[in-house]
């Protein structure tokens, strides 16, 4: 096999499910870009166009963030996911999230929202952009959400809550209080008195200032804006990808639900592992994605897969799609006719991996309980067959590494005639991905 002269400019996953957007452009289209490169390149296309943006951006940590991804049964490989060091200051933070914040308004249509996710760091600073720019009076609210982790302070107290800015692009936003609502359940509730009326409704009452207030169980309780009840993705938590500072989905649930309906679109310009594309997309909500990292664009692709038939989706490349340095692929093909006559004859290709070198030295990776000697398909983490069509490479089959496997399959069959240039794409554990045509 050898590399394609020119790579394609993006992949289109078709779903094929009726559900899909693919009359008017997939269900969901991922940027792997810089932020202000790539919100500048959609704001044409999608000017008023957008119901929610959710980012979650770099906080000014000074850190450096990683992605552990898993390899074999007990190993890891870890990689530089993102820094969020600005050695030039907060000006230069604060200036960068200005124009992120411009372009995020113009996205929104009117009866949009936006939520942005910070911390105590530069919260109070970002407020009073964005009051510049929403107007104070489309501020609605600072969330806190509030969250138990390890680690206690001992000079201060100890941090344990993020903050949620919430603005409406205008008075005629959209915001469903009711799917937010969750029955208040039968749990027993300290210095309250039960009561079963005639029907069997059960409720609990309270006297407080001369006044009775009563709950029945079945009467439904809405969030404020201190959540405290959604729990931190956890070392352990089966949600969880290795991708530093992913959030949990019912985090995204409730933005979601509270700010969009089905079919409209959501956006996420700093989407990391993807929780906000792979919730809206199983809230029945189109989405936007962007993230400059290589490896938050692999575990997009695989996350989003892993939902199944309900995704349409394409991924574009504004980043640098080619790798420094080679890397070498060995296919075998074989196509059989079954009947090899007859007019009702099918072909079935089959497509083996024999062997691959990856471009990327594993030195610069560290590698936790993995034999260093890795070879062959045990570097490959995703690869597909398909045509390039245009500019885009649409994948006919593919398949993903998932968590404990130490090797995925290294054969894709497909059934048809196949008259075009069948391609192979390759993302290898290092986080290359590479085009290749058969000779
Ligand atoms: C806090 S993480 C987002 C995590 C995400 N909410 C999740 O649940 O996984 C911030 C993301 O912003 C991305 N990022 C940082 N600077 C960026 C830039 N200039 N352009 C695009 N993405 C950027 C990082 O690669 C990282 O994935």
């Amino acid at each position: 096999m050898i590399t394609l002269d020119k790579y394609p400019i993006g992949e289109y996953h078709y779903a094929k499910n009726e559900a899909s957007g693919s009359l008017d452009g997939p269900w969901g289209t991922f940027y792997w870009a810089d932020v202000l490169d790539g919100m500048s390149g959609i704001v044409e296309r999608y000017e008023g166009k957008i119901q929610l943006i959710y980012l979650d951006p770099p906080f000014m940590t000074g850190c450096i963030y990683r992605y552990r991804q898993k390899i074999g049964e007990k190993g890891y490989l870890e990689h530089i996911a993102y820094s969020d060091r600005w050695v030039e200051g907060k000006k230069h933070y604060l200036d960068f999230m200005t124009e992120v914040f411009e372009h995020v308004y113009s996205l929104l249509n009117p009866e949009g929202s936006f939520f942005l996710h910070v911390d105590y760091r530069t919260c109070a600073y970002l407020r009073i952009i964005l009051d510049k720019i929403f107007g104070e009076k489309n501020f609605l609210n600072e969330i806190i959400w509030h969250y138990q982790s390890g680690g206690r302070a001992k000079r201060h107290f100890s941090r344990k809550h993020d903050n949620i800015l919430f603005y409406r692009k205008s008075p005629k936003h959209y915001f469903n209080m009711e799917a937010l609502g969750k029955e208040r359940g039968t749990k027993k509730r300290n210095n309250m008195k039960m009561q079963v009326d005639d029907n069997g409704r059960v409720s609990w009452t309270i006297k407080s200032g001369g006044r009775i207030y009563r709950y029945y169980e079945d009467s439904k309780i809405y969030p404020s804006d201190v959540w405290t009840d959604i729990s931190h993705l956890h070392q352990r938590d089966p949600e969880r990808i290795g991708y530093d500072t992913q959030k949990p989905e019912a985090l995204l649930e409730r933005i979601i639900l509270s700010s969009s309906r089905p079919g409209d679109v959501v956006a996420d310009f700093f989407a990391g592992s993807g929780t906000t594309l792979s919730v809206a997309t199983m809230l029945s909500r189109k989405w936007i994605g962007m993230d400059s990292s290589p490896h938050a664009m692999n575990v997009c692709r695989k996350r989003l897969l892993g939902l199944g038939a309900r995704n349409d989706f394409a991924i574009y490349y504004k980043g640098k799609s080619r790798p420094i340095g080679k890397s070498e692929l060995i296919v075998e093909k074989q196509v059989d006719q079954y009947p090899d006559d007859g007019e009702n004859s099918k072909r079935i290709h089959t497509i083996r991996i024999v062997d691959y070198k990856p471009a990327s030295d594993t030195r610069i990776h560290v590698l936790e309980n993995v034999d260093q000697d890795i070879k062959g398909m045990e570097y490959i983490d995703y690869w597909a067959v398909g045509h390039i069509k245009g500019d885009l490479f649409y994948p006919i089959k593919c398949v993903w590494r998932m968590d404990g496997q130490s090797v995925i399959n290294d054969t894709i069959t497909l059934n048809g005639s196949m008259n075009k240039d069948l391609v192979v794409h390759l993302v290898d554990i290092l986080g290359d991905q590479h085009f290749y045509k058969f000779i």
